[in-house]
């Protein structure tokens, strides 16, 4: 059980990898409309389906007060031209939305009416790069107050109850495996209160320039991974130590996978909040120069003091991690006997938590 949700899937997933980058639709402008407020050029209104036996799952797409109307959230995509560069918004109403979700159209907004009731769920996880319950390929996107799910092995039902009386609380009966909630490869994209929430590589944070504001993460075993350049603005984060309770309830939160000197990837965490149940390492060295940062982080008492692992790294290839966290708060901000740790001048915290470490030519302001 141990070797499984630890097993060393470095190989595997580096040539997976690889393969995911070839269809990412590039080079769009997008354009706002001058004349809207809120920038986009028309909405498309998603609303759930009626009960499954009604729908027999056929699409109906209907017009309603002069607007598109749609009941999944991907026939409402697949309406938009593929060469779009004009910000689309696409609108998703109170529900539960039972579907698999590719997104390769440029400049979208996919706003959902609220993040706790708003919801995206699957439980793919054969492979895990074909999981994700949303995967997106394109560049400039938007989501708002909407939440990822892979169910395969996440409790939905149990979300948010921290004191579980039982082991499956905060997972279910399936053995925990790779099963990712979403799994982000297109640059310029801004998540602002989302939700992510599964247990073992929740949010594949892939590639590109990425920006999270007060998100939820839910997971246990690498759930924040890949080389996503990112920040991660007042977040928190849950560690459902629970869920992986049988193989000792220590997981990991981050696994980052930077592999050059040159590569400006990195995930920085600013503020927000790391709790939950369990113990949790922040995070475990996927590539040579994985690079992590907190800074002004709350940690609940659940941090593995060591703090930082190096997974399959050893003797002097420790020395290429970017490792710390600093300025942090809580029971589990003692950083006397972190490893790996590689503090930063308040200069160079500067560089990283700055918005202009992903943000250089301000393509946040300019989304809707
Ligand atoms: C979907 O519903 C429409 C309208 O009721 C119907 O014409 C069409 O045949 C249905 N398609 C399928 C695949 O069931
Ligand atoms: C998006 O995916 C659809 C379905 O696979 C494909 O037909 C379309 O050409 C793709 N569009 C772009 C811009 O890659
Ligand atoms: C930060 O996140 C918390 C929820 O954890 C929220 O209550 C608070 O308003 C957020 N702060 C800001 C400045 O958005
Ligand atoms: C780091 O976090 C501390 C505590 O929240 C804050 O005062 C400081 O401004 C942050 N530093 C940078 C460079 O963001
Ligand atoms: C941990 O938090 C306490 C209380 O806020 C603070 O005094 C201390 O400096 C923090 N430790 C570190 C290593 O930041």
């Amino acid at each position: 059980m141990a070797a499984m949700i630890l097993r060393p899937f470095l190989l595997f997933s580096f040539v997976c990898f690889y393969t995911g980058l070839d269809n990412v639709v590039k080079g769009l402008e997008c354009h706002s409309d001058p004349n809207n407020p809120f920038k986009v050029w028309y909405t498309l209104s998603v609303s759930p389906p009626p009960p499954r036996h009604e729908s027999n799952g056929n699409v109906t797409i209907k017009r309603k007060n002069g607007q598109l109307s749609y009941t999944s959230i991907q026939a409402a995509i697949d309406s938009i031209p593929d060469q779009n560069d004009k910000w689309i918004q696409i609108f998703v109403n109170t529900g539960t939305y039972r579907e698999k979700i590719s997104l390769n159209r440029s400049c979208i907004l996919l706003e959902g009416a609220n993040a706790q009731n708003t919801l995206i769920e699957f439980d793919a996880h054969q492979d895990t790069l074909a999981s994700a319950t949303f995967s997106s390929v394109a560049e400039n996107f938007v989501a708002k107050h909407i939440t990822f799910v892979n169910t395969y092995n996440y409790n939905l039902y149990g979300r948010g109850i921290y004191h579980r009386t039982s082991r499956h609380q905060s997972g279910n009966a399936n053995i925990v495996t790779q099963a990712v909630a979403a799994m982000i490869n297109g640059d310029k994209s801004a998540f602002y209160d989302c939700g992510f929430f599964g247990v073992q590589d929740t949010l594949w944070d892939n590639q590109g320039r990425h920006f999270f504001q007060n998100c939820v993460i839910d997971g246990a075993v690498d759930f924040i991974m890949g080389n996503g350049q990112s920040i991660y603005d007042n977040c928190t984060i849950r560690m459902l130590g629970n869920a992986i309770a049988e193989s000792g309830g220590v997981g990991y939160i981050t696994a980052q996978s930077r592999a050059s000197d040159e590569d400006p990837s990195g995930f920085v965490f600013k503020g927000g909040v790391v709790e939950g149940d369990g113990k949790a390492w922040l995070g475990r060295a996927w590539g040579s120069h994985s690079r992590v940062i907190f800074n002004g982080t709350y940690f609940n008492d659940i941090i593995v003091p060591e703090g930082w692992s190096a997974w399959d790294f050893v003797n002097d290839q420790v020395k290429y991690f970017t490792y710390t966290d600093q300025n942090c708060d809580g029971p589990g901000n003692d950083t006397s006997r972190r490893q790996f740790n590689t503090p930063l001048t308040d200069q160079q915290m500067q560089q990283f938590t700055d918005l202009s470490y992903i943000d250089a030519e301000g393509w946040i302001s300019n989304q809707p």
